[in-house]
This record gives structure tokens, C-alpha cells and sequence, in this order.
């Protein structure tokens, strides 16, 4: 055995033996003792608040994987810092619903001072919105123990996050870097069944694609043209459903038909029928008995513990938006 092969393995042990004790320190009965009402709190706001705005859930799914991507999942996205993650590309007049955070936050102080992570109230309200929002079988398990992290940038955001022009090597790529195969990387991607975007983030793709082709020749033709009624030339503001095959904003895998009938929104959606490997994995997400929602679940569980601060590091913080 080389003594290459020898420290190879050692560490690639050691590593494992890390992210093992990082999940270690996260557990279901996080609150058990010190805020037994905290989770149902958490629950009982995201519902008050879905009820009265439907379009609340998709936000606050995007918020935690915004904040899971950057830094991990440490609530950075929530600090009013100058130039901070807010600040960011994906983020700046696109990311919302930090005051359903806040309320929840209000809450929890006065439930139990001190002692609820923003980082914790982020996951928990991103699975808590996806019930609300009513997806039947997507549920999935939020181990708690997250603390908040100190720190908060723009650019380390905006080269994080991935942009709506990424291929499919630069998303496979930035997925892996978040310890994500392939597979889930389409499935994740599959969350653009709900929710809506901003014309500015298609405007590049109707009417300046390249120097040879306007609109995106990947875009079906009748599909473009619905675009380019909904978002005219030059249109920044107006906000157009993602899955643009109903009008009900609804859980379902009509997602991965649109992405192969090039009917998606982002090219980074169209990426993933561009590769073999890609298509393949959009063909059987987009199948009557697709496996999309069990595994969905279990990927943002996975993302839900990427990065987590635990035990003495960062802080919990007393208002979601400030380092204490
Ligand atoms: C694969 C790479 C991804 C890219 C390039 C991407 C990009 C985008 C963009 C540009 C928007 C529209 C923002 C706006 O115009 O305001 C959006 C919306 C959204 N994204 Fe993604 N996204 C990706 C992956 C994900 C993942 C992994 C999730 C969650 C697990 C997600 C969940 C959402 C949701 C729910 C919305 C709608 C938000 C709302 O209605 O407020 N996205 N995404």
C-alpha cells in the first residue's frame, strides 16, 4: 500500500468523521427542554401567514436554499449588513419573506429568550410553507441545532448562487461544490413547479440571446411568443408564473415536461435536457410514477445540514436581521 493511498484515506476519514459530528450535533429534539413550544410556534405563524398569501411558500423554500448556499445554512441571508447576501444578484428585489421570519422570531422570544437560531427558523419554515402550500406526501425531517453565523457578503452569494444563464456543466459543478450529485441537482431544480420569476431574468433570452439569434432557439417557438406577450422589451418588473402550463400555482412534475417540451423558464432549466446523463434523469422525473416529491424530500433534508454551525460556534441571534 503506498503511503499516498495511506493519507488518502486518512483523510478522507477524518472528513467524514467531521460532517459526521457536525450532523451529530443537529437533532430532531433539539427544543425539547429548552423551548418545547418553539417548533409548533413556527408552524402555527407559517400557516397564519400562508393563509393569507399563497405565494409566501415558494419564497420562503427559495430563501432556505439561498441561505443553505452561501455559508451554509446559518441565516446569513437575513443580516441587513451593508453589502450583504440581500445585496446579492438572485436576491437583491427577488428574495422574500423575511417578515414571516421576523414575526416568528418575535414569537419565539417571547416563548423562549435567547435560544431559537434564525438558521433553525429558516429550515423548519421552508418545510413548515411546502405542507401549508398543501404538496401531498412532501414532507421531510429539519434535525435542529443550527446557530447563526456572523457574516454576510454579496459576492461570496453571488458566486454561490447559481444564475437562470448557467449550463449544465457550471450548475453540476456549483451543486457538487454543496455535495449534490446530478440527480439531485434536477430534482431540486424541480421546485420551479411552483412560484414565479421577474421578466428581467428572461430578457436576455427572448431578445438578446446572441449575436446570431435573438430569442433562444432552445425556447419553442409558441412558447416564446407567450413570453414575449407577458414580458415585452426592456421589461425589468413583471413577475410571470414559473410552470407556465396552468394557472393554478400547483406542486406536480409538469416541471420536468416543460423542461423537455422547451417550454422552461431559465436556460439553467432548459441545461438540464442538454446532457444524456441530465435528460435522462428529467425523463424519469417527468414519468406517471416519478419519484420527484420522495426525493425531493430527501434533498432538501440534505440541504438543510450543509454547513450548519453547531455547539460553540456563531450565536443565537435576538433579532434574525442583526449579529447580536
Ligand atoms: C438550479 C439552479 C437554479 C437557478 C439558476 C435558479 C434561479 C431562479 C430564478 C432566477 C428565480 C426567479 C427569481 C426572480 O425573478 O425573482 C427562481 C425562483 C425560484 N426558485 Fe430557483 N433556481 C435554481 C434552483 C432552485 C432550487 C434548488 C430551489 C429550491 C430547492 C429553487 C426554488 C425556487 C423557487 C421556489 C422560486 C420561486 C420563488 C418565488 O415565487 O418567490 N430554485 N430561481
Amino acid at each position: 500500500m503506498g503511503s499516498r493511498f495511506v493519507s488518502t484515506m486518512a483523510s478522507l476519514l477524518f472528513m467524514a468523521m467531521v460532517l459526521e459530528s457536525a450532523i451529530a450535533q443537529l437533532s430532531t429534539n433539539h427544543y425539547a427542554a429548552s423551548c418545547p413550544g418553539g417548533k409548533a410556534k413556527v408552524a402555527e405563524v407559517v400557516n397564519t401567514w400562508i393563509e393569507n398569501d399563497r405565494t409566501l411558500a415558494p419564497s420562503l423554500l427559495r430563501m432556505h436554499f439561498h441561505d443553505c448556499f452561501v455559508r451554509g445554512c446559518e441565516a446569513s441571508v437575513l443580516l441587513d449588513v451593508p453589502n450583504g447576501e440581500k445585496f446579492a444578484f438572485g436576491n437583491r428585489n427577488s428574495l422574500r419573506g423575511f417578515e414571516v421570519i421576523d414575526d416568528i422570531k418575535a414569537e419565539l422570544e417571547v416563548l423562549c429568550p435567547g435560544v431559537f437560531s434564525c438558521a433553525d427558523i429558516i429550515a423548519l419554515a421552508a418545510r413548515d410553507a411546502m405542507v401549508a402550500f398543501g404538496v401531498p406526501g412532501l414532507n421531510w425531517n429539519v434535525p435542529l441545532g443550527r446557530r447563526d453565523g456572523n457574516v454576510s457578503s454579496a459576492a461570496e452569494a453571488n458566486s454561490n448562487l447559481p444564475p437562470p444563464s448557467a449550463n449544465f456543466d457550471s450548475l453540476k459543478t456549483l451543486f457538487a461544490g454543496k455535495g449534490f450529485n446530478v440527480r439531485e441537482m434536477v430534482v431540486l431544480s424541480g421546485s420551479h413547479t411552483i412560484g414565479v420569476a421577474h421578466c428581467r431574468t428572461i430578457q436576455s433570452r427572448l431578445y438578446n440571446f446572441s449575436s446570431t439569434e435573438a430569442t433562444d432557439p432552445a425556447l419553442r417557438k409558441s412558447f416564446a411568443r407567450s413570453l414575449k406577450r407577458q414580458c415585452p422589451f426592456g421589461d425589468t418588473t413583471t413577475v410571470i408564473k414559473m410552470d407556465q402550463s396552468t394557472t393554478i400555482d400547483k406542486w406536480n412534475r409538469e416541471y420536468f415536461e416543460n423542461v423537455l417540451d422547451g417550454k422552461s423558464l431559465f436556460i439553467s432549466d432548459n441545461a438540464l435536457r442538454t446532457t444524456f446523463q441530465g435528460r435522462h434523469i428529467v425523463d424519469e422525473m417527468e414519468e406517471h410514477d416519478s419519484p420527484f416529491t420522495s426525493e425531493f424530500a430527501a434533498a432538501m433534508s440534505k440541504m438543510s445540514q450543509i454547513g450548519v454551525l453547531t455547539g460553540s460556534q456563531g450565536q443565537i441571534r435576538t433579532n434574525c436581521r442583526l449579529v447580536n
